[in-house]
């Protein structure tokens, strides 16, 4: 639907106001009627760095989900404001790892002799509690985009992918097996899922001896819902079509893509196609949808039949913008994320070892 005519005029004259006060940051998963205002649209790993690189900024205003907001506090300076447009925007995924499910995780594993051998990586989408947890444990963080360069960094560290140490990878199992089996070339057989309400996350030791990587029970909603059905009724019903999906997909349906990648990766593969090619795209919809419109040249369908948006990317709309925008420009910080300092130390530990690791 078009944006409330009142609300954008509301909205461009706050952001007019303020400035370069203000520095907005847009998911690629927004609304329409918020990305229109972003002064940079990212995924998770370039919105990070851009968040990093905005000194000057007074207040960036987050336009994505929780756990992006507290990674943008602690890798910004303390007289930075970061604002997240609405406090219930989280992320369900990130949600399925606590970290005193984590902390208890480790444990076990240190019981069973192999925590010294095991490195714990977690995806961005994660709490900032987590990440410190790898910024203690000789962790780090990565995203959808270096997945893969993570991991090898990670097994380097215990004898490389060849030897015979492990990665507890937290919280998505997919991208977690998806990296390791198709990316590093480990065997399915080598990854095995932790289930945090099971004593041994449901495994037997001799399994957890021989694993080498231990993979989070844990999964995002949105992707987690592409099936293969989905990708083989599109090859059926638009013949030559090229699949493209998000490594948070299944492990079977990543296999039976063409190609698969982060948000920007997606971007910049229908931007590079050629006129009259034809893509089904397994991410989300808000996403899709814009792409849709940009390439009329190119037929872009979305992979699933339903409707497929991430709901809390989604609690960001308009009025919350402009709720946020208009409070600041009336002198009052609403809905600030800070990460406390101890918290702040750790994690910017993981997150700089994954912003030093090569492109
Ligand atoms: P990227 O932004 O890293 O592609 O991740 C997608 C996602 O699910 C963000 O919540
Ligand atoms: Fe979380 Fe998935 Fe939504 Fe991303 S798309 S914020 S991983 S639920």
């Amino acid at each position: 639907a078009a944006s409330d005519p009142g609300l954008v005029e509301r909205a461009r004259a706050a952001k007019e106001a303020l400035g370069d006060r203000v520095f907005i940051l847009g998911h690629h998963y927004q609304r329409d009627e918020v990305i229109q205002f972003a002064d940079v649209t990212g995924d998770s790993f370039k919105l990070a760095r851009d968040a990093a690189n905005r000194p000057g900024a007074e207040f960036i205003v987050f336009c994505g989900v929780h756990f992006m907001a507290e990674s943008a506090d602690i890798l910004t300076s303390d007289n930075q404001a970061v604002i997240l447009p609405d406090m219930a925007a989280g992320c369900s995924m990130a949600d399925m790892a606590g970290i005193n499910q984590v902390e208890d995780a480790w444990a076990q594993l240190e019981e069973a002799g192999v925590a010294s051998r095991t490195v714990p990586v977690t995806y961005m989408n994660s709490t900032a509690a987590i990440k410190a947890f790898c910024g203690r444990h000789e962790g780090a963080v990565c995203t959808s985009s270096n997945a893969e360069v993570a991991l090898r960094w990670a097994f380097d560290t215990v004898g490389g992918v060849a030897g015979d140490g492990k990665v507890l990878f937290m919280p998505d199992q997919h991208l977690g097996r998806n990296t390791a089996v198709l990316g590093l070339g480990l065997g399915l057989d080598d990854c095995i899922v932790w289930d945090p309400r099971k004593p041994l996350g449901g495994n037997t030791p001799e399994a957890i001896a021989a694993a080498r990587m231990i993979l989070w029970k844990g999964h995002c909603s949105v992707h987690g819902r592409f099936r293969k059905d989905n990708v083989d009724t599109l090859r059926e019903q638009v013949p030559g079509i090229n699949i493209i999906v998000h490594p948070e997909c299944t492990h079977e349906v990543v296999t039976s893509a063409d190609f698969v990648g982060s948000t920007e990766y997606i971007i910049a593969a229908i931007d590079a196609a050629e006129p009259g090619t034809a893509w089904g795209i397994g991410t989300e919809l808000n996403l899709v949808r814009r792409l849709a419109d940009a390439h009329p040249d190119k037929q872009v369908h979305f992979l699933e039949d339903t409707v497929c948006f991430c709901s809390t990317m989604n609690r960001i709309d308009l009025p919350h913008l402009v709720w946020v925008l208009e409070s600041l420009v009336a002198g009052t910080v609403p809905n600030r994320i800070v990460v406390d300092a101890v918290t702040q130390e750790q994690a910017r530990i993981a997150l700089d070892r994954m912003l030093a690791l090569p492109a």
